[in-house]
């Protein structure tokens, strides 16, 4: 058996197999599947500090080898997570990624600092969600304003911080470094792509909220270009998510430059995703004489 852990800012993950947020909730449905242990983390559902009902649906629709969502980060509010989620999950022995966000830089520093204490291994601070109207992509979208919020959060807290990137930037690279530059410990990439369907019989958006994030299959190409580019340009380091179904997927990921990746919309086809890809990557590296899987980050030989 190959050595599937992985160090990503100082955490180890005993592989590099993530559920991602919101694909996930706090796993407690899946734990009818497999046990929480078998997997190097998870991210929880983006959680704000207070309750939020998300958006009007219908808030998910299928799309050619994908899905568009605009759930707009429902949530039960940190102090739920607190007293409810995180007590379940720290009996799991697996890493929690606390997944927050945030309709102001104040709120997501506060998030962050209620946070320290806590048996919460890491935060992903989400400044990448494109469906809600205040905070969520609109921190992402400069480097400005993702480097302030970066500073704020990175003040308050004393985990260590990723920050999760919008893909619906002109150069996501200059995002990650301005983040970089404030102190992230990782970066997480790529949240979903900003989409939009229409009833031809209507003439209405399927969606409630007129458009919403793409993942998928239908994604995987665009993310696995965004996180060679980003792992080219910063020195932290990656997760890489979007699109990912297999354990070959996960292997280009990584190849890329991904230190770990996270899992999302194939769980919903799928819930054995995640433990079929630590299988095969498992299986992957005894089949290559690979002792260890983080061998093979950022191995891609360019033209
Ligand atoms: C949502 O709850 O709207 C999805 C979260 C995200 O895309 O960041």
């Amino acid at each position: 058996m190959a050595d599937l852990r992985v160090n990503v800012a100082g955490v180890e993950f005993k592989n590099p197999v993530i559920p991602a947020s919101g694909a996930f909730g706090y796993g407690r449905e899946y734990e009818a599947f497999y046990p929480l242990s078998k997997l190097g983390g998870l991210s929880i559902k983006g959680t704000t500090l207070e309750p939020r009902q998300g958006n009007p649906g219908p808030r998910v629709a299928e799309t050619p080898s994908g899905m568009l969502n605009s759930v707009g980060l429902q949530n039960g509010g940190l102090e739920k997570f607190l007293s409810y989620e995180l007590p379940n999950l720290v009996t799991k022995d697996t890493r929690i990624i606390a997944n927050i966000a945030g309709a102001t830089i104040e709120d997501c520093a506060e998030l962050a600092g209620r946070l320290n204490g806590t048996a919460v291994d890491m935060i992903e601070l989400n400044i990448s969600c494109p469906n809600v109207k205040h905070g969520g992509a609109a921190f992402g979208t400069s480097c400005e304003s993702a480097s302030a919020i970066t500073a704020a959060v990175r003040k308050a807290s004393d985990k260590p911080l990723m920050v999760k990137l919008s893909p619906n930037v002109t150069s996501i690279a200059d995002i990650a470094k301005a983040v970089e530059a404030e102190g992230a410990d990782a970066v997480s990439l790529i949240n979903t792509l900003l989409g939009m369907r229409i009833d031809i019989k209507t003439g209405r958006p399927i969606l409630k909220n007129n458009v919403g994030g793409l993942s998928g299959p239908a994604v995987f190409p665009v993310a696995v270009r965004m996180v060679w580019q980003v792992a080219n340009a910063v020195k932290i380091p990656v997760m890489g998510m979007g699109g990912i179904s297999t354990w070959e997927d996960a292997v280009e990921m990584m190849m890329a430059g991904a230190s770990a990746i996270q899992i999302g919309a194939a769980l919903f086809s799928n819930p054995y995703a995640p433990v079929e890809i630590i299988d095969g990557l498992n299986k992957y590296c005894d089949d290559n004489n690979i002792k260890c899987i983080s061998d093979i980050v950022g191995t891609v030989k360019p033209w």
